[in-house]
């Protein structure tokens, strides 16, 4: 090439694109927001505005439905959720997504996936929360109106579902005097656990995703400036200083905006394959397994003549090593030592291993992910992973603060090199769990 077609060429290279950053609607915006809708479509007041946070798991992925650990933090970005109780069983829905759009549904007549009562789109997530809370025995719920104004994406994996879930069950607490969540300030965690029992049971059965209760336990019990050691075994939880910003670091969220969806088949999949390396290996969950014995387990599986059991070895490895990587963090964040040196290299390739079990063992990645995850990486990041559900959604890394916008940048141009639509990023401090303002 010439020196006059070099310079052409770079004189029309194309600009990197800067990183968009998602914002998150403050409670008193996002309140305000919400009850603004509320006053328009159903010229009304509501009874108030109740808030859910979406989450992001540092760890412990595809652990949950196993009876394992995890370690999700509360985001700033929530669905907030304007309500007013009816006197009646009709339950009418809007989302500023669609505020066009009025859903109206009658709650005896709502009933699970497969059923004459199945609910299709987001009402089910809303309506499941109350018809699972009436099954479970909390109560009899009333019927509502409701307008949604949430600011958690969209199928980001970072569990928006959850947080409308979770904001329906802290409204119907509180109008329907079912007395289980406490407030923000004084959370009733036993009573959350409730609650988060009934919007599993929502999530399972009425809107068909068959998750396993990470995502509405973190948006029902963290605490703001810290992460859930969430045990799913029993369901106890241990709450874990997680200040990353004294530290000069941060929790950068990446969305890869490949929409991913827990209910195509593949996350039901991955849930089944562990169901049944379980039964093989004559085990309740597959966090019972004593790691030190994990080669035995893994011998065992290979050996059966299931034909699936190249993936079953390979799901079980995943699990098992995951949650030894979790309680490893666990450690680490629990000791108190500063996440410098040493400490910040360990903690950094706790979560790169994550990814590259995720990625090879569990095979949940694919090429947003691993772009985003290695992009960062190079970047500079101290360590990266997916998060959530994986097929797409969002990836989370560790970086120094001062560099959050060069690692966003180096993520945007990766992208772009590889033909990718660009991501967006979302800033992960530890937040408030579901509650209501004020
Ligand atoms: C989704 C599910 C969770 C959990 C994660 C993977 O977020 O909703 O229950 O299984 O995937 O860790």
């Amino acid at each position: 090439m010439s020196a006059s077609q070099s310079s052409q060429s770079s004189q029309f290279a194309k600009q990197p694109v800067a990183p968009v950053f998602t914002p998150a609607l403050s409670p008193a915006e996002g309140s305000r927001a919400a009850a603004t809708l509320f006053r328009e479509v159903f010229a009304a007041e509501p009874d108030g505005v109740w808030y859910a946070p979406g989450r992001v798991n540092i760890i412990g992925e595809h652990t949950d439905y196993n009876g394992g650990l995890a370690l999700p933090i509360a985001l700033p970005h929530r669905a907030h959720l304007a309500l007013r109780r009816r006197e009646d069983r009709t339950v009418r829905l809007v989302s500023s997504r669609d505020p066009g759009a009025v859903e109206v549904l009658d709650l005896d007549a709502v009933g699970p996936v497969g059923t004459p009562g199945e609910v299709s789109g987001w009402a089910a997530y809303v309506v499941g929360v109350a018809w699972a809370l009436e099954h479970d025995g909390a109560g009899t719920v009333p019927g509502f109106d409701a307008a949604l104004v949430s600011c958690v994406p969209l199928g980001g994996g970072l569990s928006s579902s959850a947080a409308l879930e979770a904001s329906t069950a802290v409204a119907l607490d509180e109008v329907g005097a079912l007395g289980l969540a406490g407030t923000v300030e004084e959370p009733d965690d036993a009573g959350r656990a409730r609650l988060v029992t009934s919007c599993v049971r929502a999530e399972n059965e009425v809107a068909g995703a068959p998750t396993g209760g990470m995502d509405q336990s973190a948006s029902l019990r963290c605490r703001a400036g810290h992460a859930l050691e969430l045990d799913c075994r029993d369901g106890s939880v241990r709450h874990v200083p997680f200040d990353l910003a004294s530290q000069g670091l941060s929790l950068l969220v990446i969305d890869t905006r490949a929409e991913h969806s827990l209910t195509d088949g593949q996350y039901g999949a991955r849930r089944a394959s562990c169901e049944k390396a379980a039964r093989i290996l004559g085990v309740d969950l597959l966090a019972d397994l004593d790691p030190s014995d994990l080669a035995t387990a893994l011998a065992r599986l290979a050996d059966s003549a299931e034909p699936d059991a190249v993936e079953l070895v390979k799901r079980t490895r995943h699990v098992v090593t995951e949650i030894e990587r979790t309680r490893a963090l666990t450690r680490i964040l629990t000791s108190g030592q500063p996440l410098t040196g040493e400490v910040l290299e360990r903690v950094g390739g706790l979560l790169d291993a994550s990814h590259e079990s995720l990625r090879v063992d569990y095979e949940c990645t694919g090429v947003e992910l691993d772009t985003a995850v290695e992009a960062a990486r190079a970047a500079g990041a101290h360590g990266a992973r997916m998060t959530g559900g994986g097929f797409g959604g969002s990836a989370i890394a560790l970086v120094d603060s001062q560099d959050v916008e060069a690692v966003a940048e180096a993520v945007v141009a990766a992208y772009d090199r590889t033909g990718l639509r660009a991501p967006a990023f979302l800033d992960a401090t530890p937040s408030a769990p579901a509650g209501r303002l004020g």
